[in-house]
């Protein structure tokens, strides 16, 4: 992407750094932090199971939505969902949705920062040689302490978010793409070797069994909303993330082939991750519902014990920082795309504000792994709150909305023209799952979780 969005809307050099920019966004924390500490949460293979249900029958529909619509208006979401619910003769209260994605971006990078900054952290305790020869019980006990000090967290918190937003400040550019280019190909090698060195444990053939054999008596329907949430937020759909990226790339594009090759590398990523995680855990006899330590409880584990560690370790934690760079900048892109093009802002004012509310929402976090470890608000902490009311209801509320919009309120000869599929067969089946299966689903998975079902 370049940086003249500021004045005029800009398009992608080509379908390639589309790919590579949405791709930077959906593969993330996410991915290698956040699923595999929910799937240990929620006894594992029915939970993969559903998850993988949710990025099938109401991800890839709805990330193809999201997509069309943005590429259609080639605006900032709010914008885009005024101007096109005027194309289609609708309520001009659809922008609201455009405003829940600035709000639930905000919310989520707050978190995500603070979790960023751990892994951050961690490539100096990696380069220190902290994991060397560790077992568990020391390497737990390094987690703990680091996630008691509120300064250290903070100290990295502020870290991540300066650079996130000194990439932003300069527009979501090149520098970004090239980052992703070779970071992606490179974190897959290394999750590879992670996976040969999980093979090497007693542990492997358990690991794998907890995450892809299904025990429904393990699923409760709030493991059911996780998943579904996390279908939604490991592919940034939802809050207008990839309407940005989508109202940058160029017409001919196929919308539907670019969706499926995405979905299916973030997909293909956060497995991985859990094929590597889970021998670990249990060779080492350590909880699969650890929480969000998880990947940080185990990980070093394997460096501190493989042959390179040092280095592999270093070099998956900048990996991981990477990808959550690559993420974060997504965020935060709708809010600093409205400021600049509605508020007359300068980029600068744009990110400098946006950047400090972050920061401030951020100690929340931060505080919650410990001087408010003990303050609960639903029976949850700031972070837990932050986390559940953005994965688990605002994005399947955005992508709700977004399905509904684009499959009963857009003209059917406009999406059919945008999406451009090469049958009518196919066109057909996003059409179904966008119109029913997926509101439906997400329906359905409140209503279970309320209760009502
Ligand atoms: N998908 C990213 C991850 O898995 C997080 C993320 C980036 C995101 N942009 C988003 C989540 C927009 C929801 C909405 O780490």
């Amino acid at each position: 992407m370049t940086d003249t969005k500021t004045t005029q809307h800009s398009e992608w050099s080509s379908r390639f750094a589309f790919i590579l920019a949405a791709t930077g966004s959906a593969v993330g924390l996410g991915n290698i932090w956040k699923f595999p500490y929910i799937t240990g949460e929620n006894g594992g293979g029915a939970f993969v199971l559903v998850y993988l249900l949710c990025v099938l029958l109401i991800g890839i529909p709805i990330m193809m939505a999201e997509t069309m619509l943005g590429r259609r208006s080639r605006q900032n979401p709010i914008e885009t969902m005024k101007t096109l619910a005027k194309e289609a003769g609708a309520d001009s209260n659809w922008h609201y949705l455009g405003w829940m994605g600035v709000i639930a971006g905000f919310l989520i990078l707050s978190y995500y920062s603070v979790i960023a900054g751990w892994a951050s952290a961690y490539v100096l305790k990696a380069f220190t040689g902290s994991f060397f020869g560790a077992d568990a019980t020391e390497i737990k006990g390094l987690f703990d302490s680091f996630v008691a000090s509120p300064v250290q967290l903070i100290f990295w918190h502020s870290l991540f978010m300066l650079a996130t937003m000194l990439i932003v400040v300069r527009g979501v550019n090149s520098g970004i793409e090239r980052a992703v280019r070779f970071l992606m190909p490179s974190l897959f090698v290394l999750l590879i070797l992670l996976v040969a060195y999980a093979m090497t444990t007693d542990s492997y053939d358990r690991g794998i069994k907890f995450l892809f054999t299904p025990d429904f008596s393990k699923l409760t329907a709030n493991g059911v909303l996780t998943a579904m949430g996390h279908a939604f937020f490991t592919l940034s759909l939802g809050m207008g993330a990839i309407m940005v990226y989508g109202s940058y790339l160029p017409k001919e594009v196929s919308i539907a082939k670019t969706v499926i090759l995405i979905a299916g590398t973030d997909t293909v990523v956060a497995l991985l991750a859990g094929i590597a995680i889970f021998p670990i855990v249990f060779a080492s006899g350590l909880e699969p519902a650890a929480g969000p330590g998880l990947i940080f409880q185990t990980l070093p584990i394997a460096f501190g014990n493989m042959t390179g560690g040092w280095l592999f370790g270093i070099l998956f934690f900048v990996m991981l920082v990477f990808a959550a760079l690559s993420s974060s900048i997504s965020l935060i892109e709708p809010a600093v795309a409205w400021l600049v093009e509605n508020k007359n802002m300068s980029r600068e004012q744009a990110c400098i504000w946006s950047g400090a509310i972050t920061w401030l929402l951020g100690l929340g976090t931060v505080f919650s792994f410990n001087v408010w470890s003990e303050i609960k608000i639903f029976d949850k902490t700031i972070f837990h709150l932050l986390d559940y009311l953005t994965a688990n209801l605002m994005l399947p509320i955005g992508g709700f909305c977004i399905a509904v919009f684009a499959g009963w309120i857009m003209k059917q000869q406009h999406t059919e023209q945008e999406l451009g599929m090469p049958d009518a067969l196919s066109y057909q089946a996003w059409k179904t799952l966008t119109c029913y299966v997926a509101p439906a689903s997400v329906f359905l998975v409140f209503l279970h979780v309320i209760g009502v079902l």
